[in-house]
């Protein structure tokens, strides 16, 4: 069978593309322009080496931390991906039923097509709200307060997706395959915007995007005072950025290029962190995602300094290819090679991971 030949997160993705129409599989799969920085967030990881210790007792790995004082069965949480009914007829449900199930934290997109409560019944513990919203300032208010009424325990500012954005990858999807989709990739505002449940019956009729062009700091210090809870900003890729994150008060930061999908800046994200990490001097946790495939990515990833590692296109392959219990299968994988590099390198425990096991060569 297709499961069968599973021997890590990668092998998930050809039974997705099998499985989804064309266009579909493209808006996963896209990036901006040549896709270069996709492919780079991945083989990035590959210019870092580990550097293993050896004789440390490792019988008991322990994969638990701890996130703004909340404890975390394991580093690894699922990023926002939107629309995830056009990958799996359960969409964000299958995904929020396996999240419960791995005791996964799980970020809820603003254009998911399950709505945050479903989801947060459907994970049995609060999902982390990301926030897209429009320059109407009572938008912003309606959702942050609908999260946190719902019980989301943190909102996550996107910054980096700028309407425009260049996905050639699936333009071209899109002119081989033409049925139009609502959900994922569909041109009309209004259209598309209307399926969302997190913006359905909010007037958007004075907005044209989401993500404005105009949103500048002055809008993050305003969103500041309303979020009661943890306010991540997700998308910073410098150390410039990462200070004034934390001088306008962010509860954490996501080193994020968003899988590459935005523009084309050759950076990796991976190679983002240490800049950041090293601005924020420990007074904010520091995330990061993109590209990673492996559990030795999440120890890369940790060793520079990331307190969460983040997921999205691995557990979407997952969903696609089966479901619940293909997201439940990444998880399981990537929690599975994380132990054994940790056993390898003689680090027990996530805290004793540290910028000494890994070397840029
Ligand atoms: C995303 N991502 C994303 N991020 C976000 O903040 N809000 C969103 O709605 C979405 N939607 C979305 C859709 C799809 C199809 C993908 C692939 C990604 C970005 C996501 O949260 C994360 O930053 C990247 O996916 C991480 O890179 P990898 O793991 O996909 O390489």
């Amino acid at each position: 069978t297709a499961a069968a030949q599973i021997l890590n997160v990668m092998d998930f993705e050809p039974l997705a593309k099998a499985t989804l129409p064309p266009a579909h599989f493209a808006y996963l799969a896209t990036g901006a322009d040549d896709d270069q920085t996709v492919r780079l967030n991945h083989e990035a990881f590959s210019h870092y080496q580990i550097r293993s210790r050896r004789l440390i007792d490792v019988s008991h790995a322990d994969l638990s931390t701890q996130v703004f004082g909340q404890p975390w069965t394991c580093p690894i949480y699922l990023s926002a991906v939107g629309s995830m009914r056009a990958f799996h007829p359960d969409g964000e449900l299958a995904v929020a039923r396996a999240a419960g199930a791995k005791s996964a934290l799980m970020m809820l997109s603003t254009v998911a097509t399950t709505s945050i409560e479903d989801a947060i019944a459907a994970r049995g513990t609060p999902v982390w709200q990301q926030l897209y919203t429009t320059d109407d300032w009572s938008i912003t208010q309606a959702i942050v307060r609908r999260a946190e009424r719902a019980g989301s325990s943190a909102i996550v500012l996107t910054v980096d997706n700028l309407t425009g954005r260049n996905n050639e990858t699936l333009e071209r999807a899109k002119r081989v395959d033409t049925r139009d989709c609502a959900q994922c990739h569909v041109s009309d505002f209004a259209g598309y915007t209307r399926r969302k449940p997190m913006l359905a019956g909010l007037d958007l009729s004075h907005a044209t995007e989401l993500s404005p062009l105009n949103m500048s700091w002055d809008f993050f210090a305003r969103l500041r005072g309303v979020v009661s809870g943890k306010l991540i900003i997700k998308g910073i890729v410098t150390a410039e950025d990462a200070a004034l994150a934390v001088r306008h008060g962010a509860d954490g930061i996501v080193v994020s290029n968003h899988g590459g999908r935005d523009e084309e800046t050759l950076r990796p994200s991976i190679d983002c962190l240490p800049e950041v990490v090293a601005a924020v001097k420990r007074r904010v946790p520091v995330f990061v995602d993109g590209g990673i495939r492996r559990g030795t990515d999440v120890f890369k990833a940790l060793a520079l300094g990331a307190t969460g590692v983040g997921i999205g296109r691995p557990y979407v392959w997952g969903l696609a290819a089966f479901g619940q219990s293909g997201v439940e299968a990444v998880i399981d994988l990537l929690t599975r090679e994380l132990r054994q590099i940790m056993r390898q390198a003689g680090t027990p425990t996530i805290a004793a991971i540290t910028p000494e096991h890994v070397i840029h060569g």
